[in-house]
């Protein structure tokens, strides 16, 4: 009896404190198929090598777990529905479908490298649903447009739609998503961006706009030092875009700036909001006219330490190393 103390001991831990054993049951792979459920990760993978049919119903899938999963066990960590090579044509699931997660909720959701996914359902979420997400990640699929409707992601931190096939970011486009920290849309074909595309989201940290095709600076204002990252775009001048009051910092890298519009940058360089820009490999005209602006603000280099590296196209240098002289003929 002394000797089965310890044992006893451990026995009892266990049953007290359930977060020390699972008790998660996952539906067998074979009713899953082509997706696997890990209790211990609390994690659902589909994968695409494994398809030997050509069209997956998620919906139907994730339904399965309501049959086997108890109903307080309901939340999971992690959905990953890939394919691990890019343009896997086999498999066919272009939508997100209506109410597709039921009770069943993922704190982190991706979908990557299927060719022919398209749509996101704005019924997609429910309420029981929406709360839980965290992470939301599409990423290299034929996604061309979002409309989530009136759903409410109220605690997601983290989104990306990188490397999709968006053209155009409407007014609000993640409602109610008020803690969202960093949004990745990079590498989309992007044209037009909304001026309320992002309104009230104070918490906003990183945008990455970069490879696309935006030409105008849209307002984005947050509560926090901000950065927007708009390289390799299609920009000759700021576009007439929006302003700024926090200390955001843009990146304009890779575009075709000959020169900075005074119309904006001036107010937007205005040192009491500490904002910067850099505007690294543009096609910068040292000697333009409208680049005197920047040079001789009261007789100083005023906007030297905002501008990160402005140098001259086709001149080893950089644009402050500029003399009065070169602009004497304006
Ligand atoms: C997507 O495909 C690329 C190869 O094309 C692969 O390197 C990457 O791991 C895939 N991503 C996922 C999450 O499967
Ligand atoms: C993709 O995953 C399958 C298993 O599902 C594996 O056999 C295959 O080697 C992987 N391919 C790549 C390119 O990683
Ligand atoms: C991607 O979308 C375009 C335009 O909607 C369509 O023509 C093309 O077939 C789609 N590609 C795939 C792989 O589904
Ligand atoms: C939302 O996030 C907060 C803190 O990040 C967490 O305490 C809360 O449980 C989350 N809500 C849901 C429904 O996951
Ligand atoms: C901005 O985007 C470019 C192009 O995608 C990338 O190379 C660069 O690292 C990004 N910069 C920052 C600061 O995120
Ligand atoms: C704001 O962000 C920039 C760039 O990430 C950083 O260099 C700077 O220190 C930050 N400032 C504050 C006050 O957080
Ligand atoms: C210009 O510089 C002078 C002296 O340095 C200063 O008193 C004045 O406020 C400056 N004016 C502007 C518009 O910055």
């Amino acid at each position: 009896m002394k000797d089965l103390f310890p044992v006893i001991i451990v026995v009892l831990y266990l049953v007290i404190n359930p977060s020390c054993i699972s008790t998660l049951t996952c539906p067998p792979n074979s009713k899953i198929f082509p997706c696997t459920c890990d209790s211990d990760l609390r994690q659902v993978t589909c994968e695409g090598q494994k398809f030997t049919t050509t069209t997956i119903f998620l919906k139907n899938i994730i339904r399965t777990f309501h049959d086997y999963v108890e109903t307080n066990e309901r939340y999971f960590e992690h959905l990953l529905f890939h394919s691990n090579i890019t343009d896997f044509s086999d498999i066919n699931y272009p939508t997100l479908e209506e109410d597709v997660f039921g009770e069943i909720s993922f704190k982190k959701i991706e979908i990557i490298n299927i060719s022919n996914f398209e749509n996101i359902n704005y019924k997609a979420f429910s309420t029981k649903n929406a709360q839980f997400v965290e992470e939301f990640i599409i990423e290299h699929t034929n996604l061309s447009k979002v409309y989530l409707g009136s759903i409410s992601l109220t605690n997601l931190t983290y989104i990306s739609l990188a490397n999709n096939k968006l053209t155009e970011l409407p007014e609000n486009i993640f409602p109610n998503s008020e803690k969202l920290k960093t949004v990745d849309l990079k590498n989309n074909q992007i044209v037009i961006v909304s001026d309320r595309a992002f309104i009230n989201k104070p918490n906003l940290e990183y945008i990455d706009l970069s490879r696309n095709r935006i030409s105008r600076i849209p307002p984005i204002s947050s509560l926090r030092n901000i950065t927007i990252n708009l390289s390799k775009n299609d920009f000759l001048w700021s576009g007439s875009g929006g302003y700024f009051t926090q200390p955001t910092h843009i990146i304009l890298d890779d575009n075709n700036f000959i020169y900075l519009d005074q119309s904006y940058f001036e107010r937007f360089l205005n040192p009491i909001y500490k904002n910067t820009l850099s505007i690294k490999n543009n096609k910068i005209d040292c000697i333009h006219c409208n680049n005197k602006w920047l040079l001789f603000n009261n007789n100083t280099k005023l906007y030297q330490q905002n501008i990160y590296n402005m140098e001259c196209e086709s001149m080893t240098r950089s644009f402050w190393e500029s003399n009065i002289e070169d602009f004497s003929r304006c």
